[in-house]
């Protein structure tokens, strides 16, 4: 099973990203798990979405071809950052790679609402028209302190959490297989 995963922060030293490496590791018996690179993307650009540059082509098929994509993200302003929407765009424009595509999202912060908001715009974003991907339901995924779960290592070392978001990943995968 292949896994593509967007992680919505490009700073070197992201949680989120952290969390998804982590993610990455910690189920890699369970999938294939590959953190797409959309911070090469450029800005969305309508006059493009036909002869758009090579990494989108190259980064929608890696979308079309996984099982699911897992978003890992933070929260800007209590939305979703714009470096995330902007791969979103790209997404849901000419071969719209999410339609159908089972989702699971995963936010973390260090405040006390681990992206609360910014996942209430996520699935709304997920929801519309061009987008029509399946997310999964039943579950939600906030971890706020992360700061203090992550160890120096970028290892998750929370146990609670640690537990939590096994669980979820197996709900998911089990879903995953059910909307084939
Ligand atoms: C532009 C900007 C806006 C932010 N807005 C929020 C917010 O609305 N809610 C929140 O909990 N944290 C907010 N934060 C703090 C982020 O949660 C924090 O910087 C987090 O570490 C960013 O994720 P990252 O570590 O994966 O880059 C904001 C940070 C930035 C830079």
């Amino acid at each position: 099973m292949k896994i593509a995963v967007l992680v919505g922060s490009n700073r070197k030293e992201s949680l989120n990203k952290k969390l998804a490496v982590y993610m990455q590791n910690r189920y890699q018996k369970t999938a294939e798990i590959e953190i797409l690179p959309i911070e090469k993307l450029p800005m969305y650009n309508q006059d493009d979405e036909l002869t758009p540059p090579e990494i989108v082509t190259e980064i929608k098929k890696k979308v079309a071809e996984s099982d699911g994509v897992l978003f890992v993200t933070p929260e800007y302003n209590h939305s979703i950052p714009a470096f995330l929407k902007n791969a979103i765009d790209w997404f849901s424009r000419v071969d719209k790679v999410l339609a159908g595509k089972p989702v699971m999202i995963v936010g973390s912060s260090p405040g006390v609402l681990g992206t609360a908001r910014a996942q209430m715009h996520l699935r709304q974003i997920l929801n519309s028209p061009g987008i029509s991907a399946l997310t999964l339901p039943g579950n939600e995924v906030f971890i706020g302190a992360v700061h203090e779960k992550l160890n120096e290592s970028g290892n998750l070392v929370h146990e609670p959490t640690i537990q939590f978001i096994d669980t979820v990943i197996e709900n998911y995968i089990n879903w995953i297989k059910k909307t084939k």
